[in-house]
């Protein structure tokens, strides 16, 4: 091996260690541009889509995402939906039945087609934390209500996600 090889080595050797933290850190697909345009958009919405609120204000993002992904195939109609109901919302467009009942319909935010479509993109994309919190809190609060829908479900996402 030459002087120079050996010089090299200790380079090749941080390049290698350095790239592969990096990818086990960046697993997660990194946000389109138009998502990270919705991320700067997302606060109107976290005002009440905030998991450390206590009483919640709307039902967590996680959530939403997963509701919303059960239903629609595609990105595409995903957004879509989403939109339409933000734009408009009625009983009859919303999927989440429970929150409407407990919380009531979510207030129409008619910010326009372009912006609503941008933070849906986010919603979309976004790798959000389970609520685990939340649904600890929920789970205590609901206690005494025996078999609850709501509880029930609580109690099984944190199951799933947070043991
Ligand atoms: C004033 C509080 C408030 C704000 C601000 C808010 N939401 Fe909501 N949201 C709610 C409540 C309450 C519900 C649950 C009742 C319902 O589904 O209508 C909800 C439910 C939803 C749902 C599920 C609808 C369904 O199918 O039942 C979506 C999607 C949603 N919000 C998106 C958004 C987006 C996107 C924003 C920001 C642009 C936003 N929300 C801002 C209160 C809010």
């Amino acid at each position: 091996m030459s002087l120079k090889q050996i010089s090299s080595l200790p380079v090749m050797v941080v390049f290698l260690l350095g790239s592969s933290l990096l990818s086990a850190e960046t697993e997660q697909v990194p946000l389109s541009e138009r998502a990270v345009l919705g991320e700067g958009k997302f606060a109107v919405c976290k005002a009440c889509h905030d998991d450390t609120l206590n009483p919640p204000q709307a039902p967590p993002m996680f959530g939403v995402q997963r509701r919303y992904k059960q239903q629609f195939e595609s990105q595409q109609e995903f957004v879509d939906a989403i939109v339409k109901f933000v734009t408009l919302p009625t009983e009859s467009k919303a999927l989440m039945k429970g929150p409407v009942k407990k919380l009531g319909l979510m207030p129409g935010l008619p910010l326009g087609d372009d912006m609503l479509s941008e933070i849906a993109t986010y919603i979309y994309e976004e790798n959000f934390e389970p609520p685990c919190e939340h649904w600890a809190q929920a789970m205590s609060s609901e206690k005494g209500k025996g078999k609850g829908k709501h509880r029930q479900h609580v109690q099984s996402m944190y199951e799933e996600f947070c043991q």
